[in-house]
């Protein structure tokens, strides 16, 4: 008889994890600074957890389509309703924008370090994952490398603006090539509303029909545990993904979340002001102590700690055992250890980290 295993598609157990034990940890160790992942340190005001109660009174219906919220989020891109489809957080999109392009043998091009997510849906999918390094120094997108390495199988790009890990956007110029190659385009703005002074990318949908955006309220909005995501794209493309979609992805909870956070418009900017006062005091402290943090518009830096001869592991390992810090993993970035990422988290951890620091690299 064959193995359970075998009964498996054959790129169900070869395809990389995106492991998320970390958290266990985190919740199991609630004195433990969760500097690591990128999360909002401030919880859900009391509107978004009125809103939240009011909708769970009404959980035992089954959602429609939710087109007032639809509008809403449309009119704040200058789209329609039908240009807006919702999800369950943007993991959710990454999944589906893989099951909508790619077959098994596809390629899908994207930088490495990435968001880890990305490469393993798109291998859930037998796809293959084009990972091209970012340019040394400056760690922004090698245009040119990537450019190409497409091909006939090619049929998705990821560009991720702000980028994950690095924090930096792309320049204009360069994105507008990847949407002249005619491919399908993710232009993931996760975390874009830490900077709005940055426009959004949505526009380009109406000259390109083959890009879409990603966006998520898990990051400036604080939304990572309450789950609420939208892409952005053509009608048609918008139809693609709502076949792809759940029906009722979005429950009803996380929906009324999203509107009431959305007309708060103090409660966002009270919490983006937090992250980027704490970004500019982390990255000014960094620099005195001649590490090399990045230049970074989410919130989370990336840093280059290579010079000081310590390891990824170390650094981590210190930060546990010196200040009870996670912070974010690194791999190698060409060929050297040494990098980890920080998120602000609330006064108190972020006091924390900077002990840390000091103490460890003063
Ligand atoms: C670039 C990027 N896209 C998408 C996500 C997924 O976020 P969520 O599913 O919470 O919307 C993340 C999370 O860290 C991310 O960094």
């Amino acid at each position: 008889m064959k193995e359970l295993k075998d009964w498996f598609v054959p790129w169900l157990l070869t395809a990389r994890e995106y492991n998320t034990g970390i958290l266990d940890k985190a919740w199991a160790n609630p004195d433990h600074g969760r500097l690591m992942l990128n999360e909002n340190p401030i919880p859900p005001s009391d509107k978004v957890v009125n809103a939240v109660t009011e909708a769970v009174k009404k959980g035992n219906r089954y959602p429609d389509s939710m087109k007032k919220l639809r509008t809403k989020i449309g009119k704040m891109y200058d789209l329609g309703p039908d240009n807006v489809a919702l999800c369950n957080g943007s993991s959710e999109i990454i999944d589906s924008m893989m099951r909508i392009f790619l077959k098994p043998g596809d390629e899908i091009i994207m930088s490495t370090p990435t968001f880890g997510l990305f490469p393993p849906r798109a291998e859930l999918c037998g796809a293959k994952v084009v990972q091209i390094p970012l340019r040394e120094g400056d760690l922004q997108y090698d245009v040119e490398a990537m450019l190409s390495s497409i091909n006939e199988k090619t049929k998705l790009i990821l560009i991720i603006n702000p980028n994950n890990p690095t924090g930096v956007f792309i320049d204009d110029a360069d994105l507008i090539r990847f949407c002249e190659t005619g491919i399908p385009l993710c232009i993931d703005e996760a975390y874009r509303d830490y900077h709005p002074e940055f426009e959004t990318k949505a526009p380009l949908i109406k000259k390109y029909p083959q890009v879409f955006l990603s966006v998520t309220l898990s990051k400036a909005h604080g939304f990572a545990g309450i789950r609420f995501g939208f892409v952005l794209g053509t009608e048609e493309m918008i139809n693609a993904f709502n076949i792809m979609f759940l029906p009722w992805n979005v429950n009803l909870m996380s929906a009324a979340a999203a509107e009431a956070i959305l007309d708060n418009p103090e409660e966002i900017k009270s919490k983006v002001e937090h992250n980027n006062r704490w970004m500019d005091i982390f990255y000014e402290e960094l620099q005195k102590l001649g590490l090399k943090p990045y230049p970074a518009h989410g919130n989370y830096m990336l840093i280059d700690a290579t010079m000081t001869g310590k390891t990824t592991a170390e650094i981590l390992e210190a930060a546990i055992d010196m200040e009870k810090i996670y912070l974010k993993r690194i791999g190698e970035i060409h060929g050297k250890t040494g990098y980890f990422r920080v998120t602000p988290g609330t006064e108190e951890e972020n006091k924390r980290f900077l002990k840390f620091i000091r103490n460890y690299f003063g």
